[in-house]
């Protein structure tokens, strides 16, 4: 499944330029607790996009890089220092259209 989804990525990245997002995912270690279609450590993508809208982009942004708890358990995401606030929000902004 893990090389699945890692060919899928790679395939995903040569085939559009629109699809820097899951290859910035990966790059950034969000994909080692959460996927796309099922939870992991962190609540799946689609799960998050069905849950909130455009307009809460900035909050989970803001989340992304600050990490927190409380939305879908008790596990926290921790802070990611990583991601810059434009990244933060392309990924976002990614997730939200996986719907
Ligand atoms: C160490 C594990 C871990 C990593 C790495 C991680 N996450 Fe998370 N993420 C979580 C957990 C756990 C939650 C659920 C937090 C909660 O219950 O509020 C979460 C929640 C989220 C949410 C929803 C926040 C909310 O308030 O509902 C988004 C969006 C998200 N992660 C995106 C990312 C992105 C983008 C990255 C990479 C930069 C990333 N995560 C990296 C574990 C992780």
């Amino acid at each position: 499944m893990k090389r699945l989804l890692v060919v899928t990525l790679s395939l995903l990245a040569l085939t559009s330029v629109a699809q820097a997002s899951p290859e910035l995912a990966k790059k950034k270690n969000c994909l080692a607790c959460h996927a796309v279609d099922n939870k992991v450590v962190g609540p799946s993508y689609k799960d998050i996009a069905k849950k909130y809208g455009a307009t809460d982009a900035g909050k989970l942004a803001a989340k992304v890089r600050q990490g927190g708890a409380g939305n879908w358990g008790v596990v926290p995401m921790p802070a990611n220092p990583q991601v810059n606030e434009a990244e933060a929000k392309e990924l976002v902004a990614w997730i939200l259209t996986l719907k």
